[in-house]
């Protein structure tokens, strides 16, 4: 298949985009580069630097591809309650402009990343695909619903096949944010230049961390599915943030100080996954626990930090 990947020089894509081509595929990454890195792009892949917003460039890029898989768009959630116009521009609007581009350069088929956070605060674990939408806290979120409402119109008025996989937590090597927002690369760097840990809710948030590698694989399976599907994809375990500390700690052979961050509104107390659809349709499970998960971010994070064991 010839598959085009928004968001391919990104954390997500980037990894997405060398399991395609480990596959067979061929790729060809669109990217702004506003986050993304060159570097994170597999060799085989071909990069078209453009910006989602250039409906032109889109759609001369999309032309003779089979299938798009779009991870492009904004996703600091602190970011997306300053800035709600700017995010929903690029995330909402964006999107429903690339599905346009689709439409007139004759591709029908899209993997969306969308996101657990759809659910809002569970009402019940796991989370299982057919519990209702929860109220949005942010922008982001709202931006995610949005997202996956537009698939369904496009596959109701033009027959496309749609699939919205809701990730969980991901983690590993080549997360880009900076300032870092997520727990598990703020907790490893911080282990790594021996600092305090910085710590909301003393740790007892419990997530769903899915290694990004498992993650990637996810993408691919969908690619051959009909209609309009949405899988979540998580590991189906529930873990603790301080646990998450805890085996950083034990990897690592040596413990450094919390920095207890006190509460933070909003957020939710405990979210996994039931993961039994993506199971029972395409075959997909998670491989890599989290030992072994955070064993390899470690040691992606000492390489990128020059951090000597
Ligand atoms: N990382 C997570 O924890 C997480 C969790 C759930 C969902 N997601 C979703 O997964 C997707 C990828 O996330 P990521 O963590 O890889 O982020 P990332 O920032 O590393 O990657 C996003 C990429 O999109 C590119 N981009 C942004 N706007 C663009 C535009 N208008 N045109 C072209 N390129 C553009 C950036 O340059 C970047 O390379 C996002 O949609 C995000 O919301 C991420």
């Amino acid at each position: 298949m010839r598959v085009l990947v928004t968001g391919g020089a990104g954390f997500i894509g980037s990894h997405v985009s060398r399991v395609l081509v480990e596959q067979g595929h061929g790729v060809t990454v669109l990217d702004n580069l506003w986050r993304g890195r060159r570097e994170l792009v597999p060799e085989q892949a071909a990069l078209v630097q453009a910006d989602l917003a250039d409906e032109a460039a889109t759609e001369e890029a999309l032309r003779g591809h089979d299938a798009v898989i779009h991870l492009a768009g904004y996703l600091e959630v602190a970011v997306s309650v300053q800035k709600p116009v700017e995010f929903t521009e690029n995330n909402v609007v964006n999107s429903v402009r690339l599905l346009e581009a689709m439409r007139r350069a004759g591709v029908g088929k899209i993997v969306f990343s969308s996101s657990a956070c759809v659910y809002g605060v569970p009402e019940r674990l796991p989370l299982r695909e057919d519990d209702p939408l929860g109220m949005q806290a942010n922008p982001y979120g709202a931006t995610k619903v949005a997202v996956e409402t537009f698939l369904g119109v496009y596959h109701q008025l033009y027959d496309f096949d749609c699939v919205a996989l809701r990730y969980f937590n991901p983690y590993g090597p080549n997360e880009l944010c900076d300032p870092e927002t997520h727990a598990v690369p703020n907790i490893v760097r911080a282990a790594l230049e021996r600092r305090p840990i910085p710590l909301y809710w003393k740790g007892e948030q419990v997530r769903d961390y899915i290694y990004v590698e498992d993650l990637a694989r996810a993408h691919i399976a969908p690619l051959g599915a009909r209609g309009f599907q949405v899988y979540n994809v998580g590991t189906e375990v529930g873990t603790k943030v301080i646990d998450v500390v805890e085996t950083v700690f034990r990897i690592l052979g040596y413990r450094v100080p919390i920095d207890d961050l006190g509460e933070r509104p909003g957020d939710v107390a405990a979210s996994y996954a039931s993961s039994e659809k993506i199971a029972r349709e395409l075959g997909w499970r998670a491989e890599v626990d989290l030992e072994e998960g955070l064993r390899r971010t470690i040691e992606h994070y000492r390489q990128r930090l020059g951090i000597r064991e």
